[in-house]
């Protein structure tokens, strides 16, 4: 019920302000809580006390408000079998950008995201180092600080999509740094990077720039914004996106998965979390005036269209599934 999901996001913005007073005063504390660890002796992939704090802090708040809820955290279901279900289930990263938080960087969010009947309902990624709140309710658009609509004005974002070769497109290194995934995922780089040769032999698309927030939940807030044309990753999980997913869809812009289908089990437009729980490879495209033109449903868009282009720069990466 629509009243029901809007009290859910005024919940979630307080518990996401709340673990970002923890966030920010650790960040800016350095203490203990700050320090990294290897996760499962993987140097890249971080864990701080700040982190385990904090998603035991917003599980105890969910839980004290809505005890019949299921909750799915970074730090409790990584590395465990899980599957979203009918029950109304949030979908918790305590802060997405560990290393930028223990590194200082100030690119740091909490995520929250909650799923309906395994569809997502609301997403919040609240920036508390920078004080950026970044809301959206299905259906009723996403906000920047809760007055702002996204995207931002800009005649970026009211205008169609440029060619490839004009984008400021994101990615993220991830945590696998097997030699077989980073020379893939470096491979991609110098395909996007690198100078289209002749007019229809591409060698490169160069585009314009490559940005690496280190967060993921953030940079899907910087498509949602306009600022950034696309995001894509491989092997991310649930809750470094879900929460942004639902940002840069309501924002107008469009996220698909790695095959370039839009559909999913319902037949629905969009990637949800119920077929794709751990994206293997996926895009966000940034909001855009749509090209003139009948558009159908199932039609490509210009946004589905700057979606199929840069698939085709971006290799595919092994990723295993966790607790699979
Ligand atoms: C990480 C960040 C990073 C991405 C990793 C994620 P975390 O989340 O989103 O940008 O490359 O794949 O795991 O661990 O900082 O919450």
């Amino acid at each position: 019920n629509p009243d029901h999901v809007e009290e859910c996001l005024a919940f979630a913005v307080t518990v996401a302000r709340q673990a970002g007073s923890v966030i920010r005063e650790a960040f800016y504390g350095r203490g203990a809580s700050s320090v990294p660890q290897a996760k499962d002796g993987n140097p890249s992939d971080l864990v701080t006390v700040a982190d385990q704090q904090v998603e035991a802090l917003v599980f105890a708040l969910i839980r004290a408000r809505y005890p019949s809820h299921q909750l799915i955290g970074e730090e409790s279901t990584q590395g465990k079998k899980w599957q979203l279900t009918k029950t109304p289930t949030w979908i918790v990263d305590p802060i997405d950008g560990t290393s930028n938080f223990a590194h200082g960087f100030p690119f740091v969010a909490i995520s929250l995201a909650l799923a309906i009947d395994e569809q997502l309902v609301l997403g919040v990624v609240y920036n508390p180092i920078l004080d950026q709140l970044y809301t959206a309710r299905t259906g009723h658009g996403a906000w920047l600080n809760e007055t702002t609509r996204l995207p931002l004005p800009s005649a970026r974002a009211s205008a169609p999509l440029p060619p490839v070769s004009e984008c400021l497109v994101a990615f993220e290194y991830g945590s696998d740094r097997s030699v077989k995934v980073l020379n893939s995922k470096l491979s991609t780089l110098h395909r996007l990077l690198a100078p289209r040769i002749g007019d229809t032999a591409v060698s490169g698309a160069q585009v314009h720039g490559v940005r690496s927030l280190g967060s993921g939940a953030l940079n899907m807030c910087l498509v949602a914004q306009g600022a950034l044309d696309a995001y894509w990753e491989i092997g991310s999980h649930l809750w470094d996106i879900a929460a942004g997913a639902v940002i840069v869809r309501e924002a107008g812009g469009l996220v698909v998965d790695g095959q370039g289908l839009y559909q999913n089990q319902r037949g629905q437009n969009e990637w949800t979390p119920a077929f794709d729980h751990l994206a293997r490879k996926y895009l966000a495209i940034r909001p855009a005036r749509e090209n003139a033109g009948p558009v159908g449903a199932n039609q490509p868009s210009s946004k589905h269209q700057m979606a199929l282009t840069l698939l085709a720069y971006i290799e595919d990466v092994p990723v295993t599934r966790d607790g699979e």
